[in-house]
């Protein structure tokens, strides 16, 4: 019956009271009390701390007198003890009230006084009781009980569970660090569900309220049904605790693994007699430390290791240590080399060879290397590029480097949540290293970089290790960082002749201190037709280049080019439509390789052979033309997206029903859509629920901006005309009916256009933003601007009167 290994390392049970040990031997000669027992009793030991399950081997440590009495009662007697939580671990007098009525009844298998007169229990946990009544005329606790016995319910349902039960607590031991190897051999052979669900309770790591609760579900199916959901909870924490341990073994082994190598290859080296001996090598770091032009300080505290290293001798995992430190102090570029003064013309140039278009961003830049060029020691600001993925950022820093004569290097920040990520580990630490800034200094040799500091917008929000950003700071800031302190350095390094630039997809988790640090340059994204002309200067010339092809063998015509662009990418920057082009010049290179042809001219007709069905057909059509909807345009950071905005209404009592996840301001913002339509119109609409939803989608969906779309949604499902399908409309709205202005102009307009909307609506107050919508969405859109919400519904929908003179403003 016993199907359990003792799991237990620790004695459970009565504890802490161990230190009330004195009037223990006076306890144990109370046990010798003859009074009988009635048939249905037991004697009870309270338990502490620890609920026993049938099935169950347990360690109990007993303290108490009368606990203490009623075990050598119970082994006296070879009778079977009675187990019941006590509701207060804290309590040592305990009265029946203070304990659970159902616990688990079974024989003490051991009993062991260990020397400082602790008393040790091996029990088995054989069956459930329930408590029936609590006797009185012993010195200790006796109680009626009945008995219950396990269930046996069989059928699909308790089968069902037991298999999946068992499953997971396979899985789970896969995950647990100590787990004896043959625990999933036992879980795996046992037929019993019932004593299965009591195992996993028991093995689990939850409170004694949850276990005593699963003891006193009685239900077989509750029963499992609860440990399965208590097993999956702790499963899911067992799985990021062992990613976590991974993670850092990994990354901890591999700097320990090329310590191990390097001194390996040293005695291998010796042994061959090609190294050189402790002395040579000092010898040459002296030189390297003369030599690597050390500022004063440094140069003291280098010579001063150097000492030490020689006094040392060779060998020793110390010697290593502060010799590879050595090395990374003379690798650095300490020395400022002189600046190759900035040529803007020849900038220019450059910046036009590698990019199409952006023209403001590349003035931006301009402005930013005109500013340096007149100011070369002044404090410029830290330059950083916010936009979607693949519209040039980590290009255009290249470009910069390349503009000015510097190297280029990047450290990616995504995801980057330790300080010592950025800052080093004090070389106390094994396998120590330099932080990423310093790593990157050393990679380019000169201090005449642009550091591209990647993803700044993704850095973790720091937990105990230490906060990246006020690292960060430290790097960026130009008060501080000619004083930039790594832990492994130990000493200061001066950043400040480095061109910082950073990159981000989205500002506004940029932590704030760091943002005020910098200019910010939004890139917003293309349009179709500035995508083909990129397409066509770079992206093919660059694919077939990578693909072995020769620019005859293949060629795509402007046709094939504006089909990519628009039914199988959707997105603001290049980087699909690079890797569609990449797809189709492949399809082109197998059928050059396998002689089938010399050349191909790809036309969009050709494409979806290659490239499979176009993925993005128009979906207005689709979606809207009824009434109660209504086509939004909405910001994201990846470049802006329509939006559907879908009313209707249903017999109810008035309320506002809200689906499609929106965020608090959205809410807020329908709310005051509705209050405002039922006034405009004149509908009561006490009779009826209404109901607004904006179908899921990939777009973040919060803010007020779609509080026209809303309105407009709102009066067409209450009057019945629709909304013109061409029309998309973005602006926020007051409960006196005016059109408020909204961010990401440029975006939204885009958008509008990638979808084929005819007609925006914006509010009037953002006709200045007009000047940053592209040429080509201000040729193809009509635009319609919005001072009241009275403007809207003529234009969307047609002339209604309102039912009410809206109050001015
Ligand atoms: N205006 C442009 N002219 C020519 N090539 C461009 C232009 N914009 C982007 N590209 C090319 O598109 C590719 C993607 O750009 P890049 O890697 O710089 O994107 P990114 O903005 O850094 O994106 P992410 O946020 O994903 O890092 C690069 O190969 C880049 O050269
Ligand atoms: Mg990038």
């Amino acid at each position: 019956m016993n199907f359990w290994p003792v799991l237990h390392q620790t004695w459970s049970g009565e504890e802490g009271a161990r230190s009330g040990g004195a009037g223990a031997p006076e306890g144990a000669k109370a046990g010798t009390t003859t009074k009988p027992l009635p048939k249905d009793a037991l004697v009870i030991i309270p338990l502490r701390n620890a609920v026993l399950f049938p099935g169950a081997l347990s360690p109990i440590t007993v303290g108490r007198s009368a606990s203490i009495a009623a075990a050598q009662e119970a082994v006296k007697g070879e009778l079977r003890a009675g187990f019941l939580l006590q509701r207060d671990p804290q309590k040592a007098e305990v009265a029946p009230s203070d304990l659970y009525w159902v616990g688990t009844a079974g024989p003490i298998a051991r009993y062991i006084t260990a020397q400082e007169g602790a008393h040790h229990l091996v029990v088995q946990g054989e069956s459930r009781f329930r408590v029936l009544e609590f006797l009185d005329g012993w010195p200790f606790l006796v109680a009626r009980v009945a008995m219950v016995e396990q269930p046996q319910t069989q059928g699909p349902e308790v089968e069902a569970r037991f298999l999946q039960l068992k499953e997971q607590a396979i899985e789970a031991i896969g995950l647990l660090p100590h787990a004896p190897d043959e625990l999933a051999g036992v879980v795996r052979g046992m037929d019993s569900p019932a004593l299965l669900a009591d195992l996993v309770a028991n093995l689990l790591d939850v409170k004694n309220e949850e276990k005593q609760d699963i003891l006193e579900t009685f239900d077989l199916v509750r029963r499992l049904d609860k440990v399965i959901a208590m097993l999956s909870a702790r499963t899911e924490v067992l799985k990021l605790s062992k990613e976590i341990g991974e993670k850092t073994r990994a990354h901890f082994d591999e700097r320990q693994r090329e310590h191990v190598l390097r001194e390996q290859l040293r005695q291998i080296q010796k042994e061959l007699g090609e190294g050189e001996d402790a002395s040579a090598e000092v010898e040459e770091l002296k030189k390297a430390i003369e030599n690597a032009g050390l500022p004063d300080e440094v140069l003291k505290h280098a010579q001063r290791d150097l000492k030490r290293l020689q006094r040392m001798g060779d060998g020793g995992a110390e010697y290593s240590m502060l010799r590879t430190y050595l090395e990374w102090l003379t690798e650095l570029p300490w020395k400022a080399q002189p600046q190759q003064p900035i040529d803007l013309a020849q900038a220019r140039s450059v910046l036009d060879e590698d990019h199409f278009g952006l023209d403001k961003i590349k003035r931006r830049i301009l402005e930013y290397l005109a500013v340096r060029k007149l100011n070369p020691e002044g404090k410029s600001p830290i330059l950083c590029f916010v936009g979607p993925p693949g519209v040039g950022k980590t290009s255009l820093g290249q470009s910069i480097a390349r503009a000015t004569g510097r190297a280029f290097q990047r450290v990616a920040l995504g995801g980057v949540h330790d300080e010592a990520e950025i800052r080093g580990h004090r070389r106390t630490y094994i396998g120590a290293l330099p932080g990423n800034i310093i790593q990157a200094m050393r990679r380019a040799g000169t201090t005449n970089t642009v550091l591209m500091l990647d993803e700044i917008d993704k850095t973790g929000a720091g937990g105990f290790h230490g906060d990246p950003a006020s690292a960060l700071l430290e790097v960026l800031d130009p008060e501080q960082n000619h004083k930039f302190r790594d832990n492994y350095l130990a000493v200061d390094f001066d950043l400040s002749r480095v061109m910082f630039i950073c990159t981000a997809n989205v500002l506004d988790t940029i932590p704030g201190p760091l943002r005020d640090r910098m200019e910010v340059i939004q890139l917003p994204g293309y349009t179709e037709q500035e995508k083909v002309e990129i397409a066509k200067r770079y992206l093919v010339r660059r694919q077939l280049d990578a693909n072995g092809l020769q620019g005859e063998q293949a060629k795509l015509t402007d046709a094939a080019l504006e089909s990519i662009v628009r039914d199988y990418t959707r997105e603001a920057g290049v980087r699909n439509l690079e890797r569609e082009i990449g797809t189709a010049l492949r399809h082109v290179a197998m059928q050059i390789a396998e002689d089938k042809t010399h050349g191909v001219t790809l036309d969009s007709a050709d494409l979806p052979p290659i490239l499979g069905p176009r993925r993005f057909e128009n979906e207005l059509a689709l979606r809207s033309g009824m009434p109660g909807v209504a086509t939004g345009l909405a910001w994201t950071p990846v470049g802006g997206d329509i939006l559907f905005i879908e009313a209707s209404k249903v017999p109810g009592t008035g309320r506002l029903v809200l689906t499609g996840q929106l965020g608090d301001v959205m809410k807020e913002s329908a709310q005051a859509a509705l209050t405002l339509a039922k006034t405009w119109t004149g509908e009561a609409l006490e009779k009826f629920d209404v109901h607004v939803h904006v179908p899921a989608g990939a777009t973040p969906k919060d803010g007020p901006s779609a509080g026209v779309a809303m309105f407009l949604a709102l009066v067409s499902l209450l009057t019945g005309k629709p909304v013109r399908p061409d029309v998309a409309m973005t602006g926020e709205i007051s409960l006196r009916g005016l059109v408020l202005p909204i961010g990401g102009v440029k975006e939204k307009t885009l958008a509008a256009l990638r979808a084929g909307i005819g007609t925006v609506m914006l509010p009037r107050r953002n006709q200045k933003d007009l000047e940053d919508v592209p040429p080509e969405a201000r040729e193809k859109l009509q635009f319609v601007w919005l001072d009241r919400i009275d403007d809207a519904v003529r234009c969307a929908i047609g002339d209604l009167a309102p039912a009410r003179e809206q109050p001015s403003s």
